[in-house]
This record gives C-alpha cells, sequence and structure tokens, in this order.
C-alpha cells in the first residue's frame, strides 16, 4: 500500500506543484464547487496510477488542484462507494494519497434521506457525528504509518470546524440543521421500516458515503467537515417516491447555499 501511494504521489507532482492545505471529496449532484475554485491542474482519475475510476452517474472522475478561499485546494470531483463494488481499502485510497499530498482539513459533502422529522427537502445538515453500518475501512493489514491500529473516535467531526460553519450559516442567512448522518451500504433506498429502525438508533439522516473517507482521515489526523443536503425524507406520512435522479435535483438546488458556507469555512481556516 505504501509502495502504491509513493507511485501514486510521484505521478501527481509531476502534474503540479501544488501542495494542498484543504482536501474536498464532493458528493452526488455537489460537484458544481469545483468551478469556484482556481484551477492550477485538473487529472483524470483514470490518468493517475493506482486510483480507482468511478462509475455511477453524476460522479465525474477527476482530481482538481488549485486554489479556493486563498487556500491551496485539491477536491475529489467523484467518488467511490461501497455499493459500487469498490473495497473499502479503494474507497479510501485518495484520502490516504490526499495526506501524503499534505491536506491538514478534509471537507466532505453528501445527497441523503433525512429521518429527523423537523427536517425539510432542500436543507442542509452538518454532521456532529455519524454511525457507521459499513464495514469499517480500518479492518486488515494495519501500517502504523497511517496512525493508530485503534482510533478514538472523539471529535472526528472537528467541533470548532462545526462552530465556525454555524456562525457562517447564521451570517449568511441559510438554515442549517447539525446533526447525526448514519451509513448504509444502499444502493437499494430505505423501506418505510428501515427509515424508521435508523431514526430510533438515532440518525437525522441517511446515506450511503462519507463515512469511510471520515474514519481513515481522522485516523490520520486530519481534521475533517462534512455537510449533507437532505434530498428527500424518509420520515412516516412524508416518504416519496426516490429516484437517484430527484437525489440530483434536489442536490443541485441546494448546491448554492452548500458552496458559500464551504468556500467561507475555507476562507476562515486557521
Ligand atoms: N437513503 C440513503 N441514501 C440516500 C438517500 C436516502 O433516502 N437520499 C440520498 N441518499
Amino acid at each position: 500500500m505504501l509502495e502504491k501511494i509513493k507511485e501514486t504521489i510521484s505521478y501527481l507532482y509531476k502534474q503540479t506543484d501544488i501542495q494542498p492545505v484543504v482536501g474536498l471529496v464532493l458528493g452526488t449532484g455537489l460537484g458544481g464547487l469545483v468551478n469556484e475554485i482556481e484551477t492550477g491542474a485538473e487529472i483524470r482519475y483514470q490518468d493517475i496510477p493506482n486510483f480507482p475510476v468511478s462509475t455511477v452517474d453524476g460522479h465525474e472522475g477527476k482530481l482538481i488542484f488549485g486554489m479556493l478561499g486563498g487556500k491551496k485546494v485539491v477536491a475529489m470531483k467523484g467518488r467511490f462507494h461501497y455499493y459500487e463494488g469498490w473495497k473499502m481499502d479503494e474507497i479510501t485510497y485518495p484520502i490516504r494519497v490526499m495526506k501524503f499530498l499534505g491536506i491538514q482539513f478534509l471537507f466532505l459533502s453528501n445527497a441523503s434521506g433525512g429521518v429527523n422529522p423537523d427536517f425539510e427537502t432542500g436543507d442542509l445538515m452538518i454532521i456532529e457525528d455519524h454511525i457507521n453500518l459499513l464495514p469499517n475501512p480500518l479492518i486488515g493489514k494495519h501500517y502504523p504509518e497511517f496512525g493508530a491500529r485503534f482510533p478514538d473516535m472523539n471529535d472526528t467531526y472537528s467541533q470548532e470546524l462545526i462552530k465556525k460553519a454555524e456562525a457562517i450559516a447564521e451570517k449568511l442567512n441559510i438554515k442549517i440543521h447539525k446533526g447525526i448522518y448514519t451509513a448504509t451500504t444502499g444502493p437499494a433506498f430505505e423501506t418505510a421500516a428501515e427509515y424508521k429502525y435508523f431514526r430510533m438508533i438515532g440518525s437525522d439522516a441517511v446515506g450511503m458515503s462519507t463515512v469511510p473517507e471520515t474514519i481513515v482521515a481522522h485516523q490520520m489526523g486530519i481534521r475533517c467537515f462534512g455537510i449533507s443536503v437532505i434530498t428527500d425524507l424518509g420520515v412516516p406520512g412524508k416518504i416519496e417516491f426516490t429516484t437517484h435522479e430527484h437525489v440530483q435535483d434536489v442536490a443541485k438546488n441546494s448546491e448554492k447555499k452548500m458552496t458559500l458556507i464551504i468556500k467561507d469555512l475555507i476562507k476562515a481556516l486557521t
């Protein structure tokens, strides 16, 4: 794994001399934030040695290096999901690479189903904590170079970043929730009974991503910030027929406000 990472990094260094401080992983329908990046280099996943290549609609596969909010960033346009059949070490490989490129902060976005009855379609939710119902990405051979074998998971979503984001949302007059994101395999959306179960165990939103990347980033000492766009509701009486296209449309509509928050938050990083 370490040799593979070295090979990937040495290829990337040949394409760009930008050394990013911030990593971005953008979710379904939320890739437009990369248009705000003053791009220095754009590299297709298929050209990067050892990188997986994404297959799902709405997940274009590119690594974008540039400036955003006055900081050097690297953005993944398109992420890898467990439901596509990737292994956990493949899903999280780009995060390992970003760490070795030098990132200190990781921003993650996703589309998710809201199970908190106070939520409405199109709302934003800052991820305060998660419940992981996917396999843990740290299962398997341990590399001490990455961090602890048994990492503590306290403050996985940086409280400092959460507080700053809340203040930014208030200043911009953007309605924002905080809550617990539960990661599940998908690709089927939930039954009514499953949405009810997720609410009972303490979830506010449910989705199919973000947590594997966050666990790996946290193990390596990266400060994480996650934000969900609520694209549909898993709330009794409000459950509607859901399609991937609907999820993409709603995410697109909420993208602007999410982008404003992330940009200001990156500006405010110290
Ligand atoms: N469930 C799981 N994942 C999702 C949902 C959902 O309702 N909406 C968007 N991603």
